[in-house]
């Protein structure tokens, strides 16, 4: 016989099953402060689900959180709370018990399954910040710019400044438009975000986005660092913001404080999570293009990368810890590597094998083998942004091939490659201008020297 659980209503007049009126509030909370990035919030949840166990959404959404560390092993505990909230089914709402399918979608990889079951939520339900966040956040490791702002513009109409958690869908929209070459919209909102709260992580991030496609870099430095003092009092997220700043002060020639940036903060211990590893190696190979001797900071990387050589869900990882294990000195622990990415990619294809082979091209790169490099690279240059990540993280790409072009002192397809590096940075009059101004500069080069100093600038 199923079981009439006690409901109330979220912030946003959603039913909420599980929870009496106290606690609802405490999960009102718990969700605003997950998706702003703020230390601890599962442990409340966790202590919030002693006290209610029978919380549908709770469970779903610690589910949710481990899934979004990006681990492999993490799915055995998501597994766990799947099968408290699916035997909560029967006395759940209909929204409720689409977000069990979700997470049962995602834990057995369909990940195509789990985006339209949340796309089905938010159209029926576009109060729902849950499934917003979880979508727009999923689409971006997925490679799916399209539907990440189609996601925003889906619960556009449902939002105003006076519904709790506007910032929160502010963030994700302002954060599409920006991938979508909306740059002027992009900086409204995240703006108009920031205004609520100036250290919302995603916006900060989104403006931040911004900065750097219009080639911003002392704005966005200058922004950054005005917020700096209070970054550290959020969750890991917060080394990719120190990350973005590291790519500011890169593009004024301030090396020495990129390498500061990630001693203190991009990648100041050991960290296995697959964003530090991301930020860290992205940084230290920017760094050595620009000739800035790295010293054993490779090391660390490389370990953590080994011992989860496999376990990230976030395949962008892979490309890092490729470089982190070429630069590490030890040819055979990139062999091993590539052994096992292209033989879980040939198995998988997709994602996997896209990974796998970008890997290949790192390796040859590292190795010393420039024109296998660069071809492999080459070929697969306009499929790469299916692996996931922005336009900022994925010209990381660009900087091989062109350091590839670069090491066989091929200037004219350096300069082809530098050309084609900034083709996303043109939306309006003023950013076609200044586009137009760079690649009439890159047209003036004719050194080494000179195209790694273009290189160093943003997209
Ligand atoms: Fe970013």
């Amino acid at each position: 016989m199923s079981k009439q659980l006690f409901s109330v209503t979220d912030a946003r007049g959603l039913s909420v099953t599980g929870l009496s009126d106290t606690q609802i509030k405490t999960y009102d909370q718990i969700l605003l402060d997950t998706y702003h990035y703020v230390p601890g919030t599962a442990d409340e949840l966790k202590s919030l689900l002693e006290e209610a166990p029978e919380f549908v959404l709770g469970n779903v959404l610690r589910g949710y959180s481990t899934m979004t560390d990006g681990s492999v092993s993490g799915k055995t505990v998501a597994q766990g709370y799947l099968e408290n909230a699916t035997k909560l089914t029967s006395g759940a709402t209909p929204r409720e018990r689409l977000h069990i399918a979700a997470l049962g979608h995602w834990i057995s990889g369909e990940h195509e399954a789990r985006n339209a079951v949340w796309e089905d939520i938010i159209g029926k339900w576009p109060a729902d910040l849950l499934a917003y966040r979880q979508l727009t956040g999923a689409l971006f490791w997925n490679g799916d710019k399209k539907r990440q702002l189609a996601a925003a513009v889906q619960t556009l109409p449902y939002w105003s400044a006076e519904i709790p958690g506007y910032g929160l869908f502010l963030g994700p929209l302002a954060f599409a438009l920006e991938e979508a070459g909306r740059f002027g919209l992009a900086e409204r909102y995240a703006r108009e975000a920031l205004e609520i709260n100036s250290t919302d992580l995603w916006s900060l991030h989104a403006l931040a986005h911004v900065f750097e496609m219009q080639g911003r870099s002392t704005e966005g430095e200058a922004h950054i660092e005005s917020v700096a003092d209070k970054l550290n009092d959020y969750n890991l997220f917060r080394g990719h913001i120190w990350w973005h700043l590291a790519l500011f002060k890169m593009a004024q020639g301030k090396l020495d404080e990129v390498l500061g940036l990630v001693d203190k903060e991009i990648y100041p211990g050991t960290s296995n999570f697959y964003l530090d590893i991301q930020n860290a190696a992205s940084m230290l190979s920017r760094l050595e293009f620009q000739g800035v001797n790295v010293g054993d900071r490779w090391d660390r990387i490389a370990k953590a990368s080994r011992e989860t050589l496999s376990d990230h869900t976030v395949l962008f990882t892979v490309p890092h810890q490729a470089m982190a294990l070429a630069r590490s000195g030890e040819e055979t622990h990139i062999a091993n590597a590539l052994d096992q990415w292209m033989s879980a990619g040939s198995n998988a294809n997709g994602q996997s094998l896209l990974a796998a082979k970008v890997a290949e091209a790192i390796a040859d790169f590292h190795l010393g083998r420039f024109s296998d490099a660069l071809d492999k690279f080459a070929r697969l240059r306009f499929e790469l942004p299916d692996l996931g990540a922005s336009h900022a993280q994925q010209d990381i790409y660009y900087q091989y091939m062109v350091m590839a072009a670069i090491e066989q002192e091929d200037i004219p397809r350096t300069k082809s490659l530098l050309r084609e590096r900034i083709a996303n940075r043109a939306e309006t009059e003023a950013d076609w201008t200044e586009a137009r101004a760079r690649l009439a500069e890159i047209e003036r080069v004719e050194s080494k020297a000179e195209a790694i100093m273009m290189l160093r600038r943003g997209i």
